[in-house]
């Protein structure tokens, strides 16, 4: 098996990893980074972003503003001290980006425009029209490009971490067009691989956020954080899930239900506010978790749109007008013409909450480090306690360039005066992870179809775990996800070749994304309380004196994820009201 040196490996290269990657590079140019990812980086998830990131940046606003809208948002499960940290540096991570070439929409003076995002009380989201992922991504990836000491592996499945001597000292990862296994020996590693959204059927995220990277690092004993806590986008296309940015509703568009009627007013964030004047922090622009919530409710009361796509309510842009809307929307347009085949100009779409987000993930300190010496991790895939149980929306893109950073500088910190990694253990190790392949390749008494396993984790995660639960539904979901792991040792190969062999790949993300089904579905069970996107029907209430901390489910083999709890950092905000009534009760 070949093996590969690097001073840090990075399982990764959407923008989480391609920040750490240049991070890195910056911090000591003599050090060489692998940045391993199993799609081209561009193709990454990050590009499908769309409404932008927020930082403080005009003179009305504050950090204090930003860290209590955050906080608040969170329903108080975010960590204070990271809280506190992330307000601060956003600013300086998006000026960055600007200097690297990101073409952030401007206003008529010149400065950087900003666009109201749900859940914020001030305008500090910004944006690259509604492509903001894309030009984030985009400026990453040419950065990187022009230090030498990166080295790409592109279209690389990871599949193990080597764990010896107590620390992380590197992986095994496939190369996809070969079939060949590698060794990366590194000194540290920082997992930025991404979410796990697609363990739910209906999605915004694209077939790769597979938690191929959560699982990775819980196998080896690091526990995932705050797993219960799942992001509905209130706005996705009903048919495909894909994102209609909430952009939309920063601009100016908004919700109704079958009766025409803008029913956000009736879930406590009223009073209507005018048409074509959205104001913060209120109805359109409430938080994710209580949109979605609201849509829920309509539902029960047969208050949505039946359409040839299922049950929806409506998002009416009609009144921004179609220069408005090319200028700031043209990706929204272009996406409810090619898949539904309405013109936001011209007609409401209809629309419902999607699963977007994991607010969950690799547990780290503020710092991005797990309790694993050696390995790292951030963005989605890492619970750095920033969003607490519900993420505002825009805070993401800036979480992944500001703990991308900072994972990346603890891990040039950790490697300092390390020995290089003992070859021979870890080539030991290494052929314990090609073995589990090849035992996959071999299987002759396999029963169980890879589509039809994972046909199963999707409907119970969509019925069991969605933004209502109940003790009986999560239950159900914990049995049925706990036989579906037994099952899936008999899972078949059908697809035996070598290169692209897409069928073994979905084969090794099913038992990622059962890992995780796993961990979340037993950390929600536990949870009895409602918090943020954690919803229980059966206990309805926050529950501050038990709940304010963090789950931490840790991996058991086969049986049931173990769940433990950790203190959330307070370090100024005492938990309080969630307001966003606009002062109305
Ligand atoms: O709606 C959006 O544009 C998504 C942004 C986000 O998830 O931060």
């Amino acid at each position: 098996m070949e093996i590969i040196h690097c001073d840090v490996a990075i399982v990764g290269a959407g923008g989480a990893g391609l920040r750490a990657a240049i991070a890195v590079a910056q911090a000591d140019p003599s050090l060489k980074v692998a940045l391993i990812s199993k799609v081209y980086p561009m193709r990454s998830h990050t590009c499908a972003a769309e409404g932008g990131a927020a930082g403080v940046v005009k003179v009305d606003d504050s950090f204090e503003m930003h860290f209590n809208d955050t906080v608040g948002g969170g329903d108080w499960l975010s960590d204070q001290d990271c809280v506190e940290y992330f307000v601060t540096e956003a600013p300086k991570e998006l000026i960055q980006l600007e200097h690297w070439g990101c073409p952030w929409n401007r206003e008529a003076d010149g400065s950087v425009a900003v666009r109201p995002f749900g859940g914020m009380q001030k305008q500090r989201t910004w944006f690259a029209a509604d492509k903001s992922g894309f030009h984030i991504l985009h400026t990453l990836f040419q950065t990187s490009l022009q230090f030498p000491s990166i080295l790409r592996f592109d279209e690389y499945f990871a599949l193990d971490l080597l764990v010896e001597d107590g620390r992380c000292q590197g992986l095994t990862a496939m190369e996809m067009r070969s079939g060949m296994i590698k060794q990366f020996h590194a000194k540290s590693v920082i997992i930025a691989g991404g979410g796990a959204g697609r363990i739910f059927p209906f999605s915004t995220n694209g077939a790769i956020k597979t938690g191929d990277g959560m699982a990775m690092a819980y196998r080896a004993g690091v526990p995932l954080k705050d797993m219960e806590f799942v992001q509905y986008h209130p706005t996705g296309l009903p048919n495909t899930g894909s994102l209609l940015t909430e952009a939309c509703r920063g601009e100016g568009g908004v919700l109704l239900n079958k009766q025409g009627r803008r029913y956000l007013q009736d879930y406590g964030m009223g009073p209507e506010t005018p048409l074509g004047k959205p104001q913060l922090k209120t109805m359109e622009l409430g938080p994710r978790d209580r949109v979605s919530q609201a849509y829920w409710h309509e539902l029960q009361k047969g208050n949505t749109v039946t359409t040839q796509w299922g049950e929806c309510v409506l998002l009416d842009m009609r009144h921004l007008g179609e220069k408005y809307i090319d200028e700031r929307l043209p990706l929204v347009r272009e996406l409810a013409i090619a898949y539904l085949g309405i013109d936001i100009v011209k007609d409401a779409v209809p629309i419902r909450p999607v699963v977007h987000y994991m607010m969950g993930g690799i547990s780290t300190n503020t710092k991005g480090a797990t309790i694993l010496p050696g390995l790292f991790a951030a963005g989605e895939c890492a619970c750095i306690s920033l969003n607490g149980a519900n993420r505002l929306g825009s805070n993401s893109l800036v979480e992944l360039l500001v703990f991308g950073k900072s994972a990346a500088l603890s891990a040039v910190d950790f490697i300092k005066d390390l020995p290089p990694p003992d070859t021979t253990k870890l080539e030991a190790l290494a052929r314990q992870s090609q073995a589990k392949i090849r035992e996959l390749f071999s299987r002759t008494d396999g029963t169980e179809s890879m589509s039809g396993l994972r046909k199963e984790m999707m409907d119970t995660m969509e019925k069991n775990a969605g933004i209502y639960r109940t003790e009986l539904g999560l239950q159900e979901a914990v049995n049925q996800i706990n036989e579906l792991r037994q099952r899936y040792q008999k899972v078949i190969l059908n697809d035996k070749s070598n290169v692209f062999n897409t069928d073994l790949f979905q084969v090794l993300e099913l038992g990622s994304m059962l890992d995780c089904a796993s961990a979340l579905t037993v950390s929600a069970l536990e949870r009895k309380e409602s918090r943020g996107a954690h919803q229980r029907l059966d206990y309805v209430e926050r529950d501050d004196l038990h709940f304010l901390r963090h789950s931490m489910a840790y991996f058991q083999g086969l049986e049931q994820a173990k769940v433990d709890y950790l203190d959330v950092v307070i370090t100024k905000s005492p938990p309080g009201v969630r307001d966003y009534s606009g002062g109305h009760s």
